[in-house]
């Protein structure tokens, strides 16, 4: 069991009324609040070492640099990485899969080949690929889902050939809460030849995840999902792929030399990290990975897993409530709708109420096309969340129904 009045007391933001009702924040699908462990360590950070890292040889810089690398490290051992140079900062999975568009597409992809992605994709996961296709003159599919919002494994199996390049995926929906089959799909992916990009952003801070096990060709996460800071993002990709990608963008930090003549670019992990990067918020991610082992990843899962099951059977008690999608492996995000009332409409009178929840698109249009709807009430979760608080949303709802009734 955790000791969530412990927990919450490192979550200083939760503390605090709205319209003068208590916070319920239910809306960790689009950002994490943060502990005080985090908050502490980046204003120590800036108030005693800052620094620009890998440029001097002063004191300060060393030791930005040093937190900057041993943040590197731990991210290398919470997602089992198997070296440091595969693990790539980046402003956020944006960047990461936009990189990855880039530098493998310009490599890797050519006319006629064909790139897989998911029917609930976030728009992160598909307007790049689209943009690639576009320049390569290569083919986007969509491999559909079910009712449920689960990937239809025959119809993905139709859709592999030996003309598939690369499966991009998300571990879990961020729409819907849908754990993905992914160690299914990298598996068949790699029989016919293809790589598989993991958009794990709605994932790697609920479970467990490792990318040697999984075999993932590229991995994905934000800092700000994973209660660190925002701005600040990893690539995960093997190290074999990312050397033989060209650099995603030119400047310093990310050369071993540069003449009018010729230009030498960095070793890994550093050719693929121009400019000065948001070190602080890279730092950010080890105390935030820290904090996570504390509590126990496990405990985690098991905590919110038992948080959502009660969310599902408490919201479907509600008339004219309807979840979209009852997905056999799911976690922390519940989509539905409210019969009759606009979920913008029910977003705000819930605010109203002290209960931040999101609505709209959750940028996942063609997913919200898919169930011929413009868009939901999605309450989505974290271990600091309680069932008190899944209480309170459902007398909101109730509220809400009211009012419209
Ligand atoms: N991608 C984030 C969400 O799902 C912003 O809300």
């Amino acid at each position: 069991m955790l000791d969530i009045n412990k927990i919450r007391n490192d979550f200083p933001i939760l503390n605090q009324k709205v319209y003068g009702k208590q916070l319920i924040y239910l809306d960790n699908g689009a950002t994490t609040q943060k502990p005080n462990q985090v908050i502490d360590y980046v204003s120590e950070f800036y108030s005693t070492i800052n620094s620009n890292i890998h440029r001097g040889v002063h004191s300060l810089s060393g030791k930005s640099t040093e937190e900057y690398e041993n943040a590197r490290l731990t991210i290398k051992d919470y997602i089992n990485a198997n070296s440091e140079k595969e693990i790539i900062f980046t402003k956020g999975t944006t960047e990461a899969i936009n990189l990855v568009a880039s530098s493998f597409g310009e490599e890797y992809i050519n006319e006629g080949d064909e790139i897989l992605v998911s029917q609930t994709e976030h728009h992160s996961n598909i307007v790049p690929w689209q943009m690639l296709c576009k320049r390569k003159k290569a083919i986007l599919k969509v491999v559909p889902v079910n009712n449920n919002t689960e990937i239809v494994i025959e119809e993905f199996k139709k859709l592999l050939s030996n003309k598939t390049k690369l499966i991009a995926i998300s571990q879990v929906s961020n729409a819907f809460g849908t754990i993905m089959p992914i160690n299914n799909i990298i598996q068949k992916a790699h029989k016919v030849g293809a790589y598989v990009l993991v958009d794990g952003a709605q994932g790697v801070q609920h479970f467990k995840t490792d990318v040697q096990y999984l075999d993932c060709d590229f991995y994905t996460f934000s800092g700000h999902k994973i209660y660190a800071e925002t701005g600040i993002g990893v690539l995960y990709g093997k190290e074999e792929l990312l050397n033989k990608m060209p650099p995603y963008q030119g400047g310093g930090d990310m050369i071993k030399t540069v003449s009018f003549e010729k230009t030498e670019y960095a070793d890994l992990p550093l050719k693929f990290e121009a400019g000065t990067s948001n070190y602080v918020g890279a730092a950010s991610i080890a105390k935030a990975i820290d904090y996570i082992n504390s509590i126990g990843l496990d405990n985690i899962y098991e905590y919110e897993n038992d948080l959502v099951n009660y969310a599902r059977k408490e919201l479907t008690k509600i008339k004219g409530l309807k979840i979209i999608g009852s997905p056999t492996n799911n976690t922390s995000s519940i989509s539905f709708l409210l019969n009759g009332i606009h979920h913008y409409d029910a977003g705000m009178i819930l605010d109203k109420l002290g209960i931040a929840v999101r609505t709209g698109t959750h940028c996942a249009e063609p997913a919200m096309k898919r169930f011929d709807i413009t868009g939901t009430i999605r309450a989505s979760f974290s271990f600091y969340n309680t069932k008190q608080e899944v209480d309170e949303l459902c007398k909101g709802i109730l509220r809400v129904k009211k009012m419209f009734d």
